[in-house]
């Protein structure tokens, strides 16, 4: 039998090598290594914080939609802090992210890093808050809540249950994170519905910046300086439960002696509610990341998406918070 000289043996051996090299860059390309074509999208998502539980449910909603979507989710928490979300959103675009999506800590401020990303060609979407920039075509889309409609929803429930009220009832506000849509907003909401009865009256009003020790502390203070409270507004349910323990503190009845609205119905609320502390939550529902990931999908692929996606909403009593809390997902 006739065997190959050695030279003609090291080409069989190297081609034999470039056969399986071959082979393999193959398969790589078939996982989506060569056309590009199911490279994953890469989301930039700009947090406000953690500031409330609504806040904690809604990056969880985010992170799990993120994963079960198969999108690459590049998660930054601004702390609260407008400056660290420019300079995240600044990031993402130098990253070249295929979309940005943020929830904006406050509603002003916001055109010259808007316009970065548009001049990048990099899409963004508002998810829950609202910037009040004039120019529509910075943004696609705004995904969340109509925080007007839960302002006026708490007020309406508090016009109609203080009809039979004979002298002035004495309210006092915990606003959320000043210069923030649902501070803004829910503030306007109320004060609208509230204004069908003369009666009632906004004594005191001050920012506790969603958080619960902050919703205490502001509320020591309003009880300190306000010996007849009737009613709270507070603008979160944290807010809110901070309250109830500066409330039982000064040896009062919350639920009682003063009533609580709250907005959210997130968990702890909702138990606050159902135990008559609370006596009425307008709902804002932090899910919104089965929604968000959708609409990323359609700006990376050029669809036309609504200006306004609206979250569906609704109110509850002590009653309808005992029958819904065995089921309540945040
Ligand atoms: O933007 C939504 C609001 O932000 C929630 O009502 C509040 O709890 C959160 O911190």
């Amino acid at each position: 039998m006739r065997s190959f000289p050695t030279s003609r043996r090291a080409v069989a051996v190297l081609a034999a090598a470039l056969l399986v090299g071959g082979v393999t860059a193959c398969g790589n390309s078939d996982t989506g290594g060569g056309s590009g074509g199911d490279k994953k999208i890469v989301l930039g998502f700009s947090q406000v914080g953690a500031e409330s539980g609504w806040r904690t449910a809604n990056t969880t909603s985010i992170k799990e939609s993120a994963a079960a979507a198969g999108i690459d989710l590049k998660f930054d928490d601004a702390q609260q802090k407008q400056e660290n979300q420019i300079k995240a959103i600044r990031n993402f675009i130098q990253q070249k992210v295929d979309v940005i999506a943020f929830s904006p800590v406050v509603e002003s401020g916001w055109d010259t890093v808007l316009k970065e990303a548009k001049d990048a060609k990099i899409p963004v979407i508002l998810t829950d808050r609202a910037v009040d920039s004039a120019d529509k075509s910075l943004y696609k889309t705004f995904l969340g809540s109509d925080f007007v409609k839960e302002g006026k929803a708490a007020g309406d429930w508090l016009v109609e249950n203080t009809k039979d009220a004979t002298g002035q009832v004495n309210i006092v506000q915990l606003e959320g994170t000043t210069g923030s849509a649902p501070a803004n907003d829910r503030t306007k909401g109320f004060a609208e519905a509230i204004a069908a009865n003369p009666k009632l009256k906004i004594i005191a009003s001050q920012s506790g910046d969603f958080k619960r020790a902050d919703g205490k502390q502001v509320m020591e203070q309003f009880l300190k300086a306000n010996p007849k409270i009737d009613v709270l507004f507070a603008q979160n349910d944290d807010m809110g439960l901070g309250a109830i323990e500066a409330i039982t503190a000064a040896g009062k009845v919350p639920g009682k002696d003063i009533k609580i609205i709250t907005v959210d119905a997130v968990k702890d609320g909702m138990q606050a509610l159902a135990d008559g502390k609370f006596n009425f939550i307008a709902e804002c529902n932090p899910l919104l990341g089965p929604q968000l990931m959708e609409l990323v999908k359609k700006v990376k692929a050029g669809e036309t998406v609504p200006e306004r996606i609206e979250t569906k909403e609704t109110t509850f009593t002590q009653d309808t918070a005992k029958a819904a809390l065995p089921d309540r997902k945040y």
